[in-house]
């Protein structure tokens, strides 16, 4: 069986589902249900006895010590973050809290159990960490794309506190021996993603008719990544990849995010046309642009292409048309996630972003 955290959020929801669709193998999957949080996310997995969830915390050394114990996992695979870059700048606290003291409490405390693994079992067990290509910072536009050995140069918060992370991991690695697997992957899209990110949010900005905020000149680049073709790269680190190293993931669609927001209006325009004629791409609003925005990030992924056998399938056209129709009909989900907590959030980092634009 496998450990699981932050199995309750958008990749690790996905990661579970697409798990249970390739194998039988269980799955301990400990989330500290924070407002990222979906049990909703796993309602297909309702009864599986092939899923246990457990409500808790990453940094609770002895709730981890005891699950280990307990269920003497092959590999943890730790998603559990706060990942939002704009609460990030709000609250940058939280982010240190579970990334990084979080983290190093999960690499200690499994460090400690590994060490009391009979040596063929201790060699076969793998830490992955889900990683971000945000920890290399901002690419001019003509610069090459990330590689594994790029420089760390964190901008935000967020990205600061994941570097930090995966330098944990990596020093878990050298010093202690754990076979450790670090993944950095670019932005994720699809299903039951928090629309608090920019697919989901304008999404659903457009179908309750409201302003699409661009932030600044929409300019930035981002290497869209469909979550499933994510899923199936943490798989072959998983199951091919060397204890120690690190693996890029993207998905060959660099896209300004006028682009994107463009590509969500006319599959909008297709599937739910307004009743007037009006086109939704006439929503789109310039707002205050992000504080140290990155302008762009791209995903050179030789190696995981190389060596594990790994490339994206999901174009990025057919990714986003079908990410629009599962929101259209999925609602009930949408209604559930967006609570009073939410929608405080959205107001009050739109209405300021609106104030100074
Ligand atoms: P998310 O915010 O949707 O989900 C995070 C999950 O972790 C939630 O279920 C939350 O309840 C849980 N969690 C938070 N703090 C916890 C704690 N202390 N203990 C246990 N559980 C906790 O995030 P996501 O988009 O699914 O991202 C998953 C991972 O992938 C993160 O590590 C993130 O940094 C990384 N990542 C995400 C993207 C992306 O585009 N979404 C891109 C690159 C990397
Ligand atoms: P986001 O989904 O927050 O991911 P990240 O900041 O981790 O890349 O944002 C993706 C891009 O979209 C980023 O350049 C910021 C921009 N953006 C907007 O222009 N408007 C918005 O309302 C949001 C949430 C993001």
């Amino acid at each position: 069986m496998i450990l699981v955290t932050g199995g309750c959020g958008f990749i690790g929801s996905a990661f579970l589902l697409s798990w249970f669709r390739n194998t039988d193998e269980p799955v301990v999957n400990l989330d500290l249900l924070t407002y990222a949080g979906h049990p909703g996310n796993l309602q297909a997995l309702s009864g599986d006895p092939r899923h246990i969830f457990v409500k808790g915390d990453i940094a609770d050394s002895a709730l981890v010590a005891r699950l280990l114990e307990e269920h003497k996992p092959r590999a943890i695979i730790n998603f559990a973050a706060e990942s939002h870059v704009d609460r990030s700048i709000d609250g940058p606290l939280a982010f240190a809290q579970t990334n990084v003291v979080g983290t190093l409490l999960l690499l200690e405390t499994t460090h400690a159990w590994w060490r009391t693994l009979p040596p063929g079992v201790a060699a076969e067990f793998r830490f992955l960490h889900v990683s971000t290509d945000e920890v290399f910072g901002s690419l001019d536009a003509n610069a090459a794309a990330f590689t594994e050995t790029h420089r760390y140069e964190p901008n935000s918060p967020y990205s600061a506190s994941k570097a930090a992370s995966d330098h944990f991991v990596r020093a878990w690695h050298h010093t202690f021996g754990l076979p450790t697997l670090t993944t950095n992957c670019s932005n994720n899209y699809g299903p039951r993603q928090f629309p608090e990110k920019l697919i989901p949010l304008m999404i659903l900005n457009a179908l309750g008719g409201k302003p699409l905020p661009v932030y600044g000149d929409g300019m930035q680049v981002r290497d869209w990544l469909h979550v499933d073709d994510h899923c199936a790269a943490l798989r072959a680190v998983l199951a091919k990849g060397k204890p120690g190293e690190c693996y890029n993931i993207g998905g060959r669609s660099e896209r300004t995010n006028l682009a994107v927001v463009d590509a969500i209006c006319k599959a909008l325009d297709t599937l739910r046309p307004n009743t007037d004629g009006a086109r939704y791409a006439d929503l789109v609003t310039h707002v205050r642009d992000r504080p140290g925005h990155d302008r762009r990030y791209a995903i050179d992924d030789s190696k995981i292409a190389h060596q594990l056998g790994w490339q994206p399938e999901i174009e990025f056209q057919h990714g986003i048309r079908s990410t629009v129709e599962w929101y259209l009909s999925n609602q009930e989900w949408v209604r559930s996630v967006t609570s009073g907590s939410y929608r405080q959030w959205v107001e009050r980092q739109y209405e300021s972003l609106a104030r100074a634009a």
